[in-house]
């Protein structure tokens, strides 16, 4: 896909404020740090469109990025993110929670997953989560520059015999590195072809 124009549109505090549901949105979701902001940035061409830090929790809200002004892009906030109280905590996992279950134009949810460790626990509950809640995602790898190729297939290989210990089949599963920009084609050749799909298929969002 040509990126056209990527541009920021508002950041939200929760789902009744974002921009109108009225075009096809697929939203980045992952642990604090895992680089979802970075990758977003290496798909559109742009550095800074959308704010990254070294420090986890930077992105705390909803962000909204119209792309080609046919579909959003959304950054969402990590979760998990150690350093915040308890009640913070639950506070944001009910803004992403209730992001996702309401949010009508919502096509595809990409959980973005640390490509270097092993299958942690909240990344693998969030995922059964989905599932539970019929959410369709895939899964992105992130930071593969990290590791030696032969090691990022290892722990894709573990990750996926992890995932089939509870799923019949595994999801779209993509090796990324924002760093190198490796991978974001295949992502964006996704989710052309599923937006020429709603296309052809007249789809709309608004009720
Ligand atoms: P929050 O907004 O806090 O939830 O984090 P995020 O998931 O948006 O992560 P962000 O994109 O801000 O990246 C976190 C850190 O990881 C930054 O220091 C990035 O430079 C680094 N990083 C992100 N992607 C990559 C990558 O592909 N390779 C390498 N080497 N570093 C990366
Ligand atoms: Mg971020």
């Amino acid at each position: 896909m040509q990126i056209k124009s990527a541009n920021f549109v508002k950041s939200s505090q929760k789902w009744q404020d974002c921009p109108e549901a009225n075009l096809p949105e697929y939203a980045f979701i992952g642990r604090s740090n895992v680089g979802k902001s970075s990758l977003i940035n290496a798909m559109m061409n742009k550095k800074d469109l959308a704010k990254t830090s070294q420090t986890p929790g930077k992105t705390q809200l909803i962000n909204h990025f119209l792309v080609n002004e046919e579909w959003y892009l959304t950054d969402l906030p990590g979760y998990g993110y150690a350093k915040v109280s308890k009640v913070q905590r639950k506070d944001f996992e009910k803004l992403i929670t209730n992001y996702i279950l309401n949010r009508k134009n919502l096509v595809n949810l990409f959980v973005l997953i640390d490509i270097r460790h092993t299958p942690q626990k909240i990344d693998i509950e969030f995922i059964e989560w989905c599932g539970e809640h019929g959410i369709p995602f895939s899964i992105i790898f992130t930071k593969a520059d990290k590791l030696k190729p032969n090691a990022a297939i290892k722990n894709v290989e573990h990750y996926k015999n992890e995932l089939l210990k509870t799923w019949d089949g595994l999801p779209e599963i993509y090796v990324t590195s924002a760093e190198k920009k490796e991978g974001t084609e295949e992502i964006l050749d996704f989710i052309t072809i599923t937006n020429d799909f709603l296309k052809q298929n007249n789809v709309q969002f608004n009720e």
